[in-house]
């Protein structure tokens, strides 16, 4: 008997401290996924929209954008080239890419060294960046360069690519950032 009552009583103690932990409407709408219309996005352009308190690009590559990405040239420069190391991007981006489109990227804007933002430098042959710079994206903060697929150069502070999120196309023009593409 006095277990039992000991028992309900932990029962009736634990209803509220759970309720506590049940997220805010704020908090959900936080984790939300956000969607993004691409349709007036041209082509070497950039857009940033805000998914989870973070900066997620989305980059319209051109044909010759996309046609650098496949030069062995600069495969030889990059730590992972081939998007092996699977923590870095959802399975259905895990291509030269690093995308479900190879002319659409989705990429989190956060440098994987320090958390920098990195910028978007298109330019190819900048001279203020590496000999024969194809285009890509340079953190400013310790010099880390990562190309067009938001893959890392080797011998920069930053370890590893940048982070694909999971996204899906809602419609040829509109992404949903957050959501896996199976789980419509
Ligand atoms: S934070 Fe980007 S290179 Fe250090």
């Amino acid at each position: 008997m006095t277990t039992g009552v000991g028992g309900a009583g932990v029962v009736a103690a634990g209803v509220p401290f759970v309720a506590s932990f049940a997220p805010s409407e704020r908090a959900k709408a936080v984790g939300a996924p956000v969607t993004a219309s691409i349709a007036g996005l041209r082509e070497e352009k950039l857009m940033t929209v805000e998914w989870r308190g973070k900066p997620v690009w989305i980059l319209r590559r051109s044909p010759a954008q996309l046609e650098s990405l496949q030069s062995q040239e600069l495969h030889a420069l990059l730590v992972d080239p081939l998007s092996h190391r699977a923590e870095q991007q959802p399975p259905y981006a895990s291509n030269p890419y690093r995308s479900i489109r190879p002319e659409i990227g989705v990429y989190v804007a956060i440098c994987t060294h320090l958390g920098c933002i990195p910028t978007y430098r298109p330019d190819v042959n900048a001279p203020d960046l590496r000999p024969r710079w194809p285009g890509g994206f340079f953190c400013p903060c310790h010099g880390s360069y990562f190309d067009l697929a938001a893959r890392v150069y080797r011998n920069v502070p930053a370890p590893t690519n940048l982070v694909v999120p999971p996204y899906r196309f809602v419609s040829d023009a509109v992404i949903e950032i957050g959501v896996d593409p199976k789980s419509t």
